[in-house]
């Protein structure tokens, strides 16, 4: 299986992030020189995506807006001689084929992916979950596409979280079969804290057969009366296997603050221009 596109459901509300985001999309707002979505798509062309599918509503054009030609902006940069943001900008708008779907009605992750069902037609391909970014050489959704590839299975990415942390995620249960990689033998989402062994975490990244719509359409209202993605992957797992792949690299959650705040941090320390005036203010802050 070949993998060339990704669905990333960017309809969501994020008021885990307002007041910021009340009027900006949350996947726009800023780390570091960059908005959130823009390293989820990066992350996306490392692993050989070509084109992207956002699952949006009407609120959120201005993401398809941000990987589109500013020619206004352009002009005024090319004019003021200001080549090198010239070209980083254009950049941004040649990086990666841009569709979009509306999700009219937000009843769920899965309902989400379901929206792109027309977009992906017969295709296997990657789903990316917007909040969740992660920074690092082959980290991310590069691993699960070349699993997924080597194996011809679905394959999802897991993190390994506290054990008081499990019912803020799908939580996948399995048999290592080798290094980092589990065989999935069932799944949960968002379990009680203490009613599982499991501590592997999915983290918003996926790679799976166009199949799992079938599984979407049929899974009825799961985890807070929503149309969850997990029972789905669940269903598949039985039916087909599945593989689970423990993620290298740093994972941050843009809408948890001390992520998105450490995010922040970390990308301005990797700053040679920043770097050492950031490091002297923090230092100072802690004092
Ligand atoms: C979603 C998924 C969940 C996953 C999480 C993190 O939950 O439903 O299985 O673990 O993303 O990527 P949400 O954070 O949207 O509530």
């Amino acid at each position: 299986m070949q993998i060339r596109k990704v669905v990333i459901p960017v309809a969501g509300w994020g008021t885990r992030s307002l007041p910021a985001s009340k009027n900006i999309p949350k996947e726009m707002l800023p780390v570091y020189n960059k908005p959130v979505v823009q390293y989820v798509v990066e992350e996306a062309i490392r692993a050989g995506i070509e084109d992207v599918v956002f699952v949006t509503n009407r609120d959120k054009s201005v993401i398809e807006d941000h990987f589109d030609y500013n020619l206004q902006l352009e002009g005024i940069l090319e004019r003021s001689g200001k080549y090198e943001m010239l070209k980083t900008i254009r950049d941004v708008a040649e990086m990666v084929n841009i569709m979009s779907v509306r999700q009219k009605k937000q009843l769920g992750l899965g309902h989400a992916v379901l929206c792109a069902k027309e977009m992906v037609k017969n295709e296997a391909f990657a789903i990316m979950v917007g909040d969740d970014f992660i920074l690092g050489e082959h980290a991310g959704l590069e691993q699960l596409v070349h699993l997924a590839e080597e194996r011809n299975m679905p394959v999802v990415g897991v993190m390994e979280v506290p054990a008081e942390r499990v019912n803020r995620y799908g939580i996948v249960f399995g048999k290592e079969v080798s290094p980092g990689v589990y065989s999935v033998s069932g799944m949960v989402e968002k379990p009680e804290v203490g009613t599982v062994d499991s501590r592997l975490a999915i983290v918003g990244r996926y790679v799976l057969p166009s199949a799992i719509f079938e599984h979407l359409e049929r899974v009825t209202p799961g985890y807070g009366g929503e149309i969850q993605l997990t029972d789905a992957l669940a269903s598949l797992a039985a039916e087909r296997g599945m593989l689970a792949v423990k993620m290298g690299g740093i994972r941050f959650d843009a809408g948890d603050w001390v992520d998105y705040l450490s995010a922040n941090i970390y990308l301005g320390l990797q700053d040679e221009h920043l770097r050492d005036e950031l490091r002297a203010r923090l230092l100072a802050m802690l004092q």
